[in-house]
């Protein structure tokens, strides 16, 4: 799994033959340029979802539920839920929380909108953690967590900054696949942000990160030799040029 905010990058991501792309909250850290993931809207969240399954053929799209689009009540998360699967055309949704959760994750099966669940670190509970990226390490409050969201009916769970004997111990309990991200290889399967594994977003670096491309490199490169060849005259040239 990867994510993507738009139609051009879920499209090469399709392509290349990811399982699963999500278009996650933290458009708003990696997009909107936030420091956090909670300004982004529930109407940004469809906009950007809706990019994304226009160019999606093959992978399974999931659509984050953002901040305060399903924390109120089990009604409000159904309406919102079920705004982001009509408008987008999106497979399933994604919140955050695993037992705390569990009545909503219900709500919405009942509704016959599929949920994939969020646990460890949780980037929606910024505040009540007082920061991002902590390690969480609580194990029994984890496995209570996972068995809390599948038992729910949740399809999938991401797993977000845990250590991986635990991550494995917890996936070895669930019938549902746990996806992986800074939890080690023990997972089902993997998530990364998509532009921070292009190797776009300058200055990130987490341990759980490994960038498989340098396109912030390539791109710097690209647009200075740009700017030099049209301010000397060398852009365009004939072949680009009609006669
Ligand atoms: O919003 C997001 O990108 C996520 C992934 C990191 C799992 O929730």
């Amino acid at each position: 799994m990867l994510t993507a905010y738009d139609y051009l990058w879920a499209g090469i991501f399709d392509q290349a033959g990811v399982d699963s792309i999500l278009v996650g909250d933290s458009l708003a850290m990696v997009v909107q340029g936030h420091s956090t993931t909670l300004p982004v809207t529930l109407e940004q969240m469809i906009y950007h979802g809706e990019m994304v399954v226009r160019a999606v053929r093959r992978a399974l799209v999931v659509v984050d539920m953002p901040f305060m689009s399903y924390q109120v009540s089990v009604k409000q998360a159904i309406r919102n839920a079920g705004r982001i699967i009509k408008q987008t055309g999106a497979d399933a949704v994604k919140l955050e929380g695993g037992a705390i959760q569990s009545e909503t994750i219900r709500g919405l099966g009942r509704a016959d909108i599929p949920v994939m669940a969020h646990i460890g670190m949780r980037p929606q509970a910024v505040r009540q953690l007082g920061g991002m990226g902590k390690i969480q390490r609580q194990e029994q409050q984890l496995l209570d967590d996972a068995r809390a969201a599948e038992d729910a009916g949740a399809f999938a769970l991401i797993l977000e900054l845990i250590p991986e004997d635990i991550a494995g111990r917890i996936t070895a309990s669930l019938a549902i696949p746990t996806i992986g991200i800074g939890a080690g290889p023990r997972c089902t399967g993997q998530v990364l942000v998509g532009p921070d594994m292009l190797g776009l977003n300058e200055g990130f670096r987490p341990r759980f990160l490994k960038e498989f491309g340098e396109l912030r490199k390539q791109a710097d490169k690209a647009v200075r030799d740009y700017v030099e060849q049209v301010r000397g005259g060398e852009f365009p040239g004939a072949e680009h040029s009609h006669q």
